[in-house]
């Protein structure tokens, strides 16, 4: 029994509902975070009741904010009420979205259901760059739905997660944010799990591409107080990890689309663990009492050198799935860590990087001249990843 005595349960609470509505999305993104499996559970997605149950006992446990994701959100057509009902909770609603699948009367519909704010993805302030990334035509569509937020005042977040084709474009990044009214430009490395871990070495970037791009970000910070700018580096580029999710089953809570409740997006890589469902326990039971929440809380289940590490309770040994994918052990130190003894792996991954870097297009600003070859997408319907260049497939609301 992995259950922690109750004065130490105190010490977690879920802040943040994470709520993947579906994993059905138009766009293809090689960095998606959903997992690269997601096709096998797609048909048996949570009805609109079970979504106000889970968001009634979320609030009960004194989670404040759901952010409604996917995949893409607005494939589900029940989204307004699944809105409303997250407004009826109590509780702060973010839409986030790639933004392709509304007309402006639907979003004015949601905010009218109470959305408080949305979070739209772009792939590139280059629109032909975006929508090679994106695996299909929807930059356009995109602009179209940042306008209608600034219409309907609703606050915006601009999401671009950056990698090794669109950070050279940083500065036009930063344009495109203001120029869109943008109330916050977040701009995350990509972290490589799931799709992204497939695609880790025509994503990752050179330490030149990162370092550029971290000095504009720095500069737009000050030159911008009214729009808050965040540069997230990729965890390959820093020799300490990042508390992934602020510490497992410490304050953020995931459902996916078919219930199951996680402490990440990834965890599902990690062998062996069982993820109870909303549709037969409460979420309070869950995130008290599960095996799966308690199997890495706190500090308790640590190895070395986290185990007598100064830094156990800042990054709580870093991400697990990480530690999983990339060595084999999900109780293993994240192997960012340059203590880790895998720490070899992720030295040499950035090496890579950076000799590729050195012998291609992109060392002359050239981002997206030379799509590297063995990149895959993730398609919708789930039929096998597409490689760049053959022809991608596109989905619409069902
Ligand atoms: Fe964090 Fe573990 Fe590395 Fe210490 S040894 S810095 S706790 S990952
Ligand atoms: Fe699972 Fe980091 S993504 S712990």
């Amino acid at each position: 029994m992995t259950e922690k005595p109750t004065n130490q349960l105190k010490n977690y609470r879920p802040y943040n509902l994470v709520a993947e509505l579906t994993y059905k999305c138009p766009l293809q993104c090689p960095y998606c975070s959903n997992p690269t499996n997601y096709g096998e559970t797609f048909r048996d997605e949570l009805s609109t009741e079970d979504w106000a149950r889970v968001f009634r006992e979320a609030a009960a446990l004194g989670v404040m904010q759901v952010g409604l994701t996917g995949g893409e959100p607005g494939a589900r057509r029940d989204l307004p009420q699944i809105t409303k009902a997250a407004a009826d909770a109590g509780l702060f609603s973010m839409l986030v979205t790639a933004g392709t699948v509304f007309t402006k009367d639907k979003l004015a519909n949601l905010r009218d259901q109470g959305l408080d704010s949305a979070q739209l993805s772009v792939q590139d302030s280059d629109p032909k760059n975006s929508d090679f990334i994106a695996g299909v035509p929807s930059f356009d569509k995109k602009m179209a739905f940042a306008s209608w937020c600034h219409e309907l005042d609703l606050p915006l977040t601009l999401n671009v997660v950056l990698h090794r084709l669109n950070l050279d474009h940083i500065d036009d990044i930063l344009a495109m944010a203001k120029e869109i009214g943008a109330h916050r430009l977040e701009m995350a490395n990509t972290q490589y799990y799931a799709w992204a871990l497939e695609n880790r070495e025509a994503l990752l970037p050179s330490a030149e591409q990162l370092e550029r791009a971290r000095a504009a970000a720095k500069q737009a910070k000050a030159d911008n107080p009214k729009m808050e700018v965040l540069f997230i580096i990729p965890d390959y580029y820093s020799d300490l990890p990042k508390p992934c999710m602020g510490g497992w089953g410490s304050q953020v809570i995931l459902i996916s689309p078919t219930g199951k409740v996680l402490p990440c997006h990834a965890a599902e890589v990690i062998p062996g663990m069982v993820f109870d469902n909303v549709r037969d326990k409460s979420l309070s039971d869950i995130w008290r009492h599960s095996e799966s929440f308690n199997r890495f809380r706190g500090t308790d289940w640590m190895v070395e050198p986290c185990r007598s590490c100064d830094r156990r309770e800042i990054d709580y040994g870093g991400c697990r799935c990480q530690a999983l994918m990339l060595t084999g052990d999900a109780a293993n130190a994240d192997p960012t860590c340059h203590l880790s003894s895998h720490h070899g792996i992720i030295v040499e991954a950035r090496d890579a990087a950076n000799s590729v870097a050195a012998n291609s297009d992109t060392a002359n600003g050239g981002a997206a001249t030379r799509p590297p070859p063995e990149m895959i997408y993730r398609t919708w319907p789930p039929r096998g990843p597409r490689k760049a260049g053959t022809e991608p497939a596109g989905v619409s609301a069902t």
